[in-house]
């Protein structure tokens, strides 16, 4: 049993992450839900609380509990952090550096563990050379990045930015867990 951080952000590709959680949980790991703000716009909290069994987080200064603080206990129980979906502006954030919400800063803790991050995202935003800069900082630092698929995008365009499939998501987590 691993413990894996699932980080699901503001993309319309977040109901997807219930699958990928669903597909953590059945393969025996425990996983640890956190979402944006944005990410609870597209999914209900507790459709994840109840497929990882856990509690979601979510907000920072909720959650400052006596014995420990927070979000620098599940970085350093975390055998691997999953950003799945991953929108242009985590990606942004996480690039800078920036840790102004639960998510980014967990991950900002998580350094040295294995960071898997799959982005989705309209073809556009990730064809900007922001976005492309961003990307190929994080796989600079070692980050693996899940490249997004080409196909049908929630805009109604045909491009690259779908997330990937759960199954590829899956393959990789298990490459990079030790
Ligand atoms: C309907 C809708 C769909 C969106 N889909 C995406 C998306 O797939 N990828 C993305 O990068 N941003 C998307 N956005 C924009 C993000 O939700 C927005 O940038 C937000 O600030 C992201 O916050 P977060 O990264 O903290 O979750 C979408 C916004 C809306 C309203």
């Amino acid at each position: 049993m691993k413990r894996i951080i699932l980080g699901i952000t503001g993309s319309i590709a977040a109901y997807k992450a219930a699958e990928i959680a669903r597909a953590l949980t059945k393969a025996g790991h425990r996983v640890d839900v956190i979402m944006t703000a944005s990410a609870a716009r597209f999914i209900s909290p507790l459709t994840l609380q109840t497929l990882a069994g856990h509690k979601v987080h979510s907000t920072l200064f909720d959650e400052i509990a006596v014995e420990d603080v927070r979000h620098i206990s599940l970085a350093k129980a975390a055998d691997l952090c999953l950003v799945a979906p991953a929108t242009a502006n985590i990606i942004a954030k996480l690039a800078c550096g920036i840790a102004d919400d639960f998510l980014t800063t967990t991950l900002l803790a998580a350094h040295g563990k294995p960071i898997v991050v799959c982005p989705a995202m309209n073809t556009a935003m990730l064809a900007h050379p922001a976005t492309q800069r961003n990307i190929q900082t994080l796989k600079s630092w070692g980050y693996a990045i899940v490249e997004p698929r080409t196909g049908d995008l929630a805009c109604g365009e045909v491009g690259t930015g779908a997330l990937a499939d759960t199954t590829r998501i899956i393959k990789t987590i298990e490459e990079h867990l030790c």
